[in-house]
């Protein structure tokens, strides 16, 4: 993969993919994250002369301009971070676009409005990406693919872009996939990793991988229900999948033939309902109430994670183990995350809600070895899969 040192980029017009994909109040960003992340390529870009051109996406607007997910609160925490200016395009590739990159000098910065107002970005169409990519490389002279959280859509920014430009890969990405390589590639043992988040669903693919390559895999957060209903236990309203149970049940046995420890909660926090100040009692994982439902691992199952990494040498988490948005239900993943700092192991936390978690607690985040930008790119990449915005950096 070519890097920020294999391109020259004075006076010259650079494309930036990054992902400033951040969770907003209203105009207000809860969590500028991956906007900090973005900006050592983005300075470096600026500071070597570039005239550089970053656009990214904002939530789901599928092809629909939608004042709700614009990116103009992230263009001036942007600014803030980079102490300068970021001029503002409101449009993709219009008439704003083109005259607010025809206004950059060297060494300024423009942001473009949210990718996905454009229908073509993330058509499945490839004529119909394929042209919008077109528009958009139209603007600059050369590609920098540094969006790692969305390195495995394959959206024109993503993918096609780096077809028609002279590309490489932005510092971001380079530091992301080196951490992930040290986790597929021989991670010191014991290898551990904790899986939370409401859906199995979305996790098959990388627990069936996961199984092949590690020691122990601690399951917590809502998908925990459906292993627990697996082994045959009742869930009460707790969420569950019906349509995965066969699954689960073949990674319960897969984990058992290969001798890979599968750890699940032995108890929860129980509550009547789905709220911040919901009433609830900590009951055995085995015996959940069939009128209540599990918002949080339990006490016992703390301690018992916090065993089963206290001797790990590399340990990947996603996803939360509750719902840590309502405080009485945030215990178990401050837990989670204080036992992967004290494990003193290489520990990486992959993306979104887990990343968000950890700073949302108050938890420092030089605690751990890495804190990944990308949720579903990083466990798409432990998964072994091909991810399209790689692959085209690769060419
Ligand atoms: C993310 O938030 O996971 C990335 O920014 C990708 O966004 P997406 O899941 O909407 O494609
Ligand atoms: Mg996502």
């Amino acid at each position: 993969m070519r890097t920020l040192d294999d391109l020259d980029v004075k006076g010259r017009r650079v494309l930036v993919r990054a992902d400033l994909n951040v969770p907003l109040d209203g105009e207000t960003i809860t969590d500028d994250g991956r906007i900090r992340a973005s900006v050592p390529t983005i300075k470096a870009l600026a500071g070597r002369g570039a005239k550089v051109v970053v656009c990214a996406h904002l939530g789901r607007p599928k092809g629909q301009v939608n004042p709700k997910y614009s990116l103009r609160p992230v263009a001036a925490r942007l600014g803030e971070l980079l102490g300068q200016d970021v001029a503002f395009a409101t449009d993709v590739v219009g008439d704003s676009a083109r005259a607010t990159v025809e206004a950059l000098q060297d060494g300024q910065v423009a942001l473009l409005e949210n990718l996905r107002f454009e229908p073509g970005e993330d058509s499945k169409d490839d004529a119909a990406r394929g042209a919008f990519a077109e528009q958009l490389a139209g603007l600059a002279e050369l590609y920098v693919g540094d969006g790692f959280g969305a390195v495995h859509r394959k959206h024109a920014s993503v993918y096609d872009v780096p077809k028609i430009l002279p590309h490489a890969a932005g510092g971001l990405i380079v530091a992301e996939v080196e951490v992930l390589r040290k986790l597929t590639e021989q991670p010191e043992r014991p290898y551990v990793v904790v899986l939370g988040g409401a859906k199995v669903s979305d996790k098959l693919g990388v627990i069936a991988n996961l199984l092949t390559k590690v020691d122990r895999l601690l399951i917590g957060g809502g998908m925990a229900y459906t292993f627990l209903k697996a082994q045959g236990h009742e869930v009460g309203r707790s969420l569950l999948q019906e349509d995965q149970l066969d699954q689960v049940r073949g990674f319960l046995s897969e984990a058992a033939e290969r001798g890979v420890e599968l750890v699940l909660p032995v108890d929860v926090l129980a509550a009547t309902e789905f709220a911040a100040d919901a009433e609830h009692e900590t009951v055995e994982a085995t015996a959940i109430p069939a009128d209540r439902e599990g918002l949080d691992i339990g006490p016992k199952t703390r301690e018992l994670f916090a065993a089963k990494l206290a001797d790990a040498k590399t340990v990947f988490w996603n996803g939360p183990m509750g719902v840590f948005e309502f405080d009485a239900f945030s215990g178990g993943t401050r837990a989670v995350a204080e036992a992967l700092i004290a494990s003193g192991a290489f520990t990486v936390v992959g993306g979104g809600d887990s990343a968000a978690a950890v700073r949302g607690l108050g938890l420092p985040e030089d605690g751990f070895s890495h804190i990944s930008t990308g949720g579903g790119a990083s466990l798409e990449y432990l998964e072994g899969k091909t991810l399209p915005g790689l692959a085209a950096l690769e060419e």
